[in-house]
């Protein structure tokens, strides 16, 4: 069976936590897609050669989810040929037997714009600078313009742009518990799952 959940959305808008507990309700594979921009700008060096030869175990190292490595990969996700590169590696997990969830800025309307599933997951800045200060600390006033310049980078940019898919279904966590947001998804899901018989 392929099915696939496209998740996307703006950074920490909670598309992570509802990605994995997706996946797991449904025994899917799941994909944090951010993970190859992150291993990208990490590594270091020419970003369209690292992209070209990114390893699976280069996602497995340990310091990529920092909020400076996040930024850093919203600058070489920028960048049409690393985006180009990183492209098959999605595909093939999106559309792998026994269904995938993926989650990032562009599944629904670049990687699988045929999902059987498409999740637009945000929240107010506020609220998801709130949340990366809840895990990062430090400065409350930088973490929100980090937010928000980061919003501006991946939805300004030409290649790719964070934007909802015409046909993604809407889910704004900003007053939602976790597990009422997981529950609407997996709903979603369920429904379509039905609808496909
Ligand atoms: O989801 P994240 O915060 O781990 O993503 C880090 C950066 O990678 C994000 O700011 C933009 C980029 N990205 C992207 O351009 N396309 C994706 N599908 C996933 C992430």
């Amino acid at each position: 069976m392929r099915f696939c959940v496209a998740i996307d959305g703006p950074a920490a808008a909670g598309k992570g936590t509802i990605g994995r507990a997706v996946a797991a309700r449904f025994g899917f594979a799941h994909l944090d897609t951010g993970l190859l921009y992150r291993a990208v700008a990490a590594k270091g060096g020419d970003p369209v050669a690292v992209a070209e030869g990114l390893q699976e175990t280069d996602l497995l190292r340990d310091d990529l989810r920092s909020m400076a490595v996040g930024q850093a990969a919203s600058r070489v996700a920028a960048i049409p040929q690393v985006r180009a590169a990183l492209v098959a590696f999605q595909r093939r997990i999106a559309r792998a037997e026994g269904g995938a969830v993926l989650d990032g800025r562009d599944i629904g309307t670049v990687i699988c714009p045929q999902a059987e599933v498409k999740l637009y997951v945000t929240a107010s800045p506020q609220v998801r600078a709130h949340r990366r200060w809840l895990e990062v600390g430090g400065d409350r006033g930088q973490v929100l313009a980090e937010v928000i310049e980061r919003d501006q980078r991946d939805m300004g940019r030409a290649a790719a742009p964070l934007k909802a898919a015409p046909d993604a279904v809407l889910l704004d966590t900003s007053v939602l518990t976790v597990d009422v947001a997981i529950a609407a998804a997996i709903d979603v899901v369920e429904r379509r799952m039905r609808e496909l018989g």
